[in-house]
């Protein structure tokens, strides 16, 4: 017998269904038996909201009720991600005016231009996480690729960026410092090759929480200790922006890297997928040091901002673990 069951009710010795195809979770296998709480975590962090039980299949208690529950219906989307009809910004108007202007203005000297573009790019950041659409995410990935040309080809406008960036409690901002940061890493590592397409890595930088708009900013912004749930939801992020990359048909394996593997961390102590040292490809590993870097400066509803070089020193001293040492030295020299 088949039955229905969402994702807190599973339990080791079920047999499950999980719907859609392999490519929408992590597992080898669409249908097994859950062996242990590992399986169950991965479930509730890849966001997997329903499944099926199948209970002829199962190990399970005697007492273990064989009916059907009623189990309601999952919403086609949380209430908090902008839905077409209502998007407030489509791809006309997504885009700053201002934006491309200051980007593509030759006369404008670097300050004035680095304000102007990192302005206008917190504010085209606001519009894509208010409406993270689909025409939406591609317009906004052709307007990052510019940015990203930009910090590319004109160092004085790229670190004025750097030394202005604002923090504050918003994913938009934090989007962008990332965005930055991670650009100008990836751009000294990867110097003398050619094997990368760093406009499609810029874009994943910049996209690398989309998934964040799946999460209440209550939870996002709370002070204190998140619950074990609330910290269940946070998990889901990596893999819901995965998601909407590719339903929008804007993954590229850039931004596959960055947007999965961003909180995995060197020791295996990260998420989504626990994964280990070289396992982590350099892409999420950049994106990782950025992203931890701008929490720590960053202020929070439940913390002070720390000065850049306490921040620095804290990565280096007491998160050996963390990070890959050349890694971090190159990341340590963009701030000299
Ligand atoms: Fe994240
Ligand atoms: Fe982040």
């Amino acid at each position: 017998m088949i039955k229905s069951i969402q994702v807190n009710e599973l339990q080791i010795g079920m047999y499950i269904i999980i719907p859609g195809t392999w490519m929408d979770h992590p597992f080898t296998r669409s249908q097994f038996r859950i062996k242990n709480q590992k399986q169950i975590r991965m479930m509730q962090e890849h966001g997997l909201y329903q499944l099926k039980v199948d209970l002829s299949k199962s190990n399970l208690p005697k007492d273990y009720p064989a009916t059907e529950a009623a189990v309601p219906e999952p919403p086609d989307k949380p209430e908090q991600v902008a839905v077409e009809p209502q998007a407030k910004w489509n791809p006309e108007t997504l885009v700053p005016a201002a934006l491309m202007d200051a980007i593509t203005d030759k006369k404008m000297n670097p300050a004035t231009k680095a304000k102007a573009v990192y302005k206008n790019s917190l504010d085209m950041m606001t519009r894509l996480l208010e409406s993270p659409k689909a025409d939406n995410i591609h317009a906004g990935k052709d307007a990052i690729k510019s940015i990203t040309n930009l910090i590319l080809s004109d160092d004085n406008t790229a670190y004025n960026m750097l030394r202005i960036t604002s923090h504050d409690l918003y994913t938009y901002t934090h989007s962008v410092n990332v965005g930055i940061t991670a650009i100008m890493l990836a751009k000294d590592l990867f110097r003398n090759s050619d094997n990368h397409d760093l406009e499609e890595l810029g874009a994943g930088f910049f996209l690398h929480d989309l998934g964040k708009v799946y999460i209440d900013s209550q939870i996002i912004n709370k002070p204190g200790r998140l619950t074990d749930e609330e910290m269940n939801q946070i998990r889901t992020h990596p893999y819901q922006g995965y998601k909407m990359l590719k339903e929008a048909n804007a993954l590229s394996d850039e931004c596959k890297y960055i947007v999965l593997q961003h909180h995995e961390v060197y020791d295996g102590t990260g998420y989504p997928n626990h994964l280990i040292g070289d396992e982590i490809h350099d892409y999420g590993r950049i994106c990782c040091l950025a992203d931890v870097f701008e929490a720590l400066t960053a202020e929070r509803s439940y913390k002070r901002p720390i000065p850049r070089f306490d921040a620095l020193k804290l990565m280096r001293d007491e998160m050996p673990k963390h990070f890959n040492r050349e890694m971090l030295n190159t990341f340590i020299m963009l701030f000299k």
